[in-house]
């Protein structure tokens, strides 16, 4: 079985990825934010394309139980309820029973792309979900039903980031050693062993790998250095969300 990252959306070949089973990574801010939105207790979130897409949707949704949420350059959309920091969606009384129409400049196009590449459902991780999500793929990768594993990171602008590689690596590593226990040897391709060097290399230093990153950096300037801290605690959830083409849920039910 291959095991590969996809270090950034415009390095995505479509036509490889079809049977295998696949995770998008956007860890500052779009996956971190979805991951915390169903764990507060969101219905669904639906990753959308545009501003307008997302506008479409809420109002045909019906706007009692619809929220819009996502930003454009890190901040609030005009007319949005939420913007894209995952703190915002940390209360129960925000988001509960809510459907989120969510749109941001990399995560929810990557998650879209790669439901188009694969064909079939997508996991969504960031490092506050990491173990979950890996240990849900070992599990569906031994029931046999995938090819292979990809995990592609969002990065920033079709370009890789350091936040995602990271994650991207540490997931990696963990799906390998799954894999191994139940006597399944994974061909590590060469973009998984790029991020699994990056990640061992900086396995303490997981605040300081978002802190540094350019959008990291990006992020402090507009005031949300806060989320960096938020994003970099490794498996504060068990929640592993699942994108089925139309919206996401959470295919454990748990937080
Ligand atoms: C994105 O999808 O581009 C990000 O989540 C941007 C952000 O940090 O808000």
């Amino acid at each position: 079985m291959k095991l590969d990252v996809v270090i950034a959306p415009t390095l995505l070949a479509e036509d490889k990825l079809r049977g295998r089973l696949c995770a998008v990574v956007d860890v500052l801010r779009a996956t971190s934010t979805i991951t915390t939105a169903l764990a507060s207790g969101a219905d669904a979130v639906y990753p959308c394309l545009s501003v307008e897409e997302a506008k479409r949707g809420a109002d045909k949704h019906g706007r009692g139980s619809a929220l819009l949420g996502g930003e454009e350059r890190g901040q609030l959309i005009p007319g949005f309820d939420l913007g894209n920091s995952p703190l915002e969606y940390l209360a129960a009384e925000v988001v509960v029973g809510k459907d989120i129409f969510f749109y941001t400049t990399n995560g929810t196009g990557a998650i879209r792309r790669a439901y188009a590449a694969c064909g079939c459902p997508i996991y969504i991780a960031a490092l506050i979900n990491m173990s979950a999500v890996s240990s849900v793929m070992v599990g569906a990768a031994s029931a046999g039903r995938a090819e292979g594993i990809v995990i592609l990171c969002s990065g920033r602008y079709g370009k890789p980031s350091a936040e995602d590689l990271f994650c991207a690596g540490l997931i990696v590593y963990q799906i390998f050693t799954g894999l191994r226990e139940i006597g399944t040897v994974p061909l590590l391709l060469d973009g998984a062993g790029i991020a699994l060097g990056f990640a061992a290399a900086n396995r303490e230093r997981s605040l300081d790998v978002l802190a540094s990153s350019e959008h990291g950096r990006y992020l402090q300037s507009l005031g949300f250095a806060q989320d960096l801290e938020f994003a970099s605690r490794l498996d504060s959830y068990e929640a592993v969300p699942i994108f089925d083409g139309d919206r996401v849920f959470l295919l454990n039910g748990d937080s």
